[in-house]
């Protein structure tokens, strides 16, 4: 038995590199093992990498995908079943087509299980704020079905771009310091804090559309398997409201708005003076369109806001999805959805299965209207001038991202993207064909929030879950 020594549980460059060493040397799987730790003194720790030697042989494409997504699966014999479909793959190059070979589909399986640990990673983070000498840090305890950790932290650092946060889990830690992501060794649940305020939010949002009467607990452990309910702060009302329908939500405590950024406000303010906004100005990409609302002087509402936030996403995007205008989180960090609003919306659509990645996230008006109180900004809904002013840019958006399907999210949006105000409760549901997209209008996820019947609440988040879904159809 000859053993390849690999340094961690998700080495797949050791892997691959003991694993072609074995089969350019002729070794069967049967002799061949694997084994995480140190030295060892198997022959492949001393072997050379492949390719120095220039000896190589063809691998497909897919194959590297697929070992790349099964090594993470917690499985003991993972890397057995990845050589054997290697050493298989040199006299049956077309093996992965064979959907029924015994090898294969059990590799497919393990990978749509690593596939679907990472998007419930994705749903089922929940970060909680820690103070650190006066700074901000977001941290997250979670327990992943497989080793998804380093797989899937560049999405929260695409998403969370300007919070500082961490990932703590019992395989390692991810952490973003608003610049760099770096991983580092495994965590213990005390190690992340235990509460917070923003907790509220989760079990409030989770109470309200909650409904009893129409609970299916085998799809409910579906949707949101158990395992993960010791870090979801709204799983812990699950036995509560399922023996009881008495006890309900509260209104949802909002996180109390941070100070706006006054000194970027009073640069781009200056900024915005000296280059006066040009008529007849086309925007030929997404960063010059960016960069050009910051000059936007079509309506007032530049004035109170720190910056014009525009759609982030993927440039060429079969699905755009456009809400009603920046909240306070959106108006500081530049970004649409980062906020509370943006967490129920991803929730939703990792929910309905739709990767908020592959999306245009957009909004119809792209500064943050609102009025002071006290040290919070207060949210004012857009009036229709302003919407009709700011759909310059959103058409703007639209052509050049040219999305085949358009989820409009509420009133302020239905009205920004078709140029009328439309009945969206009458209208909902139906795909509506525009010159340049399908349309589909549905409620902002936010109306879900602010529903006091809890019956009510639940129906409506069934409903907004089937636009979702027909959105899928769609696309
Ligand atoms: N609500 C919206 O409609 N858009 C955002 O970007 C944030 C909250």
């Amino acid at each position: 038995m000859r053993v390849g020594v690999l340094e961690s549980e998700t080495d797949f460059a050791g892997w691959r590199r003991a694993a072609r060493a074995f089969r350019l040397a002729g070794t069967p799987p049967a002799d061949a093992a694997f084994r995480v730790g140190e030295g060892g003194g198997g022959l492949f720790d001393e072997a050379p990498p492949v390719g120095d030697g220039g000896a190589q042989f063809p691998v497909p494409r897919a194959f590297v995908e697929l070992a790349e997504a099964v090594i993470l699966h917690r499985s003991e014999d993972r890397f057995d079943l990845l050589y054997r479909l290697l050493w298989r793959l040199g006299r049956e190059p077309d093996l992965l087509r064979v959907l029924s070979d015994r090898d294969v589909a059990d590799a497919l399986e393990r990978a749509k299980n690593v596939s679907r640990a990472s998007h419930k990673m994705k749903a089922f983070v929940r970060f909680r704020l820690s103070e650190e000498e006066g700074a901000e840090h977001w941290i997250s305890w979670f327990e992943p079905a497989h080793r998804v950790l380093e797989r899937t932290a560049p999405f929260f650092a695409r998403r969370f771009a300007t919070m500082r946060w961490s990932i703590l889990t019992p395989d390692g830690a991810a952490h973003w310091d608003g610049d760099r992501l770096s991983f580092g060794p495994p965590a213990t649940r005390d190690m992340a804090p235990a509460e917070d305020e923003i907790e509220d939010f989760w079990k409030t949002y989770y109470a309200s559309t909650f409904n009893p009467a129409r609970l299916k607990t085998r799809t409910m452990r579906g949707e949101m398997p158990k395992r993960y309910w010791a870090n979801l702060p709204e799983a812990s009302l699950i036995p509560d409201l399922v023996a009881s329908a008495a006890t309900r939500s509260e209104a949802m405590i909002a996180t109390p708005a941070p100070e706006p950024n006054a000194r970027l406000a009073k640069t781009l303010s200056r900024l915005n003076r000296d280059r006066a906004f040009e008529e007849g100005f086309t925007p030929s990409s997404l960063e010059e369109l960016g960069q050009a609302v910051q000059a936007c002087r079509r309506c007032p509402l530049w004035r109170d806001a720190t910056q014009g936030v525009c759609g982030q996403g993927a440039r060429k995007a079969r699905l755009m999805i456009v809400g009603e205008q920046p909240g306070d989180h959106e108006d500081l960090s530049g970004r649409p959805f980062v906020g509370p609003a943006g967490q129920v919306l991803d929730a939703a659509l990792a929910e309905a299965g739709i990767d908020r990645d592959d999306a245009f996230v957009t909004n119809a008006v792209k500064h943050f209207k609102h009025v002071p109180r006290g040290k919070r900004r207060i949210h004012q809904t857009p009036t229709t001038s302003e919407v009709t002013a700011c759909r310059w840019w959103l058409d703007a958006e639209r052509a050049l991202v040219r999305p085949r399907v358009i989820l409009s999210l509420g009133g302020t949006a239905a009205l920004g993207v078709l140029g009328q105000k439309p009945a969206v409760t009458r209208m909902r549901g139906q795909a509506l064909a525009l010159p340049d997209a399908t349309a589909l209008l549905t409620i902002h996820p936010s109306y879900l929030l602010r529903l006091p019947d809890p019956e009510a609440a639940a129906r409506e988040r069934e409903r907004f879950f089937a636009d979702l879904k027909m959105v899928q159809r769609l696309l």
